[in-house]
């Protein structure tokens, strides 16, 4: 199925395109980099990507885009530094479904803005996948996250067209288009990540502050997960916004809770908690309360999807 997807998806793609140019905002995650493979192998430069940096990324994400799409895979990727309009604009907010909206829609701001100073753009490209647009809903009732890479970018840009290649597939198809296409085994196999990055991980209002400390002890987490050598689908770190007393130095502490979350799943429709060993969960918490300033708890959310939803916001 998957060689003969990405022919045809290329003979489409070549066939809409023709001799225009496509813009393609990329995130980084898997959707948005195999959806950029696939057109850049039908169009090559007539592709220009543009990853906005909000800000809400993980530790050396950033760098790691770079690295990956513009040195290795030759992308055609300009950098938008975004991260002080976007914590401003997030300042004081503490509603999940307002956060989302807001990131959304400074998302939207940065390009449109980006778009008008590069000039004429014929079609738009978006990495869109089938549980996005199943999950984003047919109406405001059937809503459960508003994903922001659904929908809203076309009505507000003045682009000649839309093309999602990838909307009828679902996360493991893309992975294998992603192979096919000659991306790294990492990039194709990295853990899905929400558009609107660590701010649907942090519980109430976002700050640098709390994005910090979320990188740092997400940073640990992964880093010893991979160490302990599980095979989990996704895994990451919370903020929540509730704070108790511990003890650092000696000293009293009131500092955040931390939870983590595992989780097995093939699309993020369901998904069963991961049962971490006790010792390397131990292992992990004692590692993150020691190095991470800030959080002196931990928790760990044993809850499947339903009656949860894999990230907390
Ligand atoms: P939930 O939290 O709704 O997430 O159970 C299902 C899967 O989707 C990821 N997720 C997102 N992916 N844009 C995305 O592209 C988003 O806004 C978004 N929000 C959640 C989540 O990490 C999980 O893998």
């Amino acid at each position: 199925m998957t060689t003969n997807f990405i022919e045809t998806s290329i003979q489409e793609i070549k066939e809409t395109v023709k001799d225009k140019n496509v813009l393609l905002a990329l995130s980084g995650g898997v959707d948005s980099a195999v959806c950029a493979a696939l057109l850049h192998k039908a169009i090559g430069k007539q592709l220009t990507c543009v990853y906005v940096d909000h800000g809400l990324m993980r530790k050396n994400e950033s760098e790691e885009i770079m690295s990956v799409f513009k040195d290795g895979l030759g992308l055609n990727l300009i950098k938008i530094d975004a991260e002080n309009l976007f914590l401003e604009k997030l300042k004081g907010v503490t509603d999940p479904e307002m956060k989302r909206k807001i990131i959304g829609k400074t998302f939207i701001d940065v390009f449109e803005k980006y778009g008008e100073e590069a000039g004429a753009v014929d079609f738009l490209a978006q990495g869109t996948i089938y549980p996005d647009i199943v999950e984003s809903g047919k109406n405001e009732d059937d809503v459960i996250k508003s994903h922001h890479n659904v929908g809203g970018l076309p009505s507000v840009i003045k682009f000649g067209g839309l093309i999602e290649p990838l909307k009828s597939l679902y996360k493991d198809d893309v992975r294998e288009v992603g192979l096919a296409l000659g991306l790294p085994k990492n990039v194709v196999m990295r853990q899905p990540f929400p558009g609107p990055g660590l701010a649907v991980r942090i519980i109430g209002e976002i700050t640098k502050e709390k994005l910090d400390l979320l990188r740092e002890a997400d940073y640990i987490y992964r880093t010893e997960i991979e160490k302990a050598g599980l095979d989990i689908w996704q895994y990451f770190a919370v903020l929540t916004g509730m704070k108790t007393v511990g003890i650092r130095d000696g000293k009293r502490s009131y500092e955040y809770i931390l939870a983590l979350r595992a989780v097995l799943s093939k699309d993020g429709m369901t998904a069963y908690i991961a049962k971490i060993p006790y010792e390397v969960l131990e292992n992990i918490v004692e590692k993150i309360t020691k190095n991470v300033n800030g959080i002196n708890r931990v928790v760990y959310d044993i809850t499947n999807k339903p009656s949860a939803t894999i990230d907390w916001e």
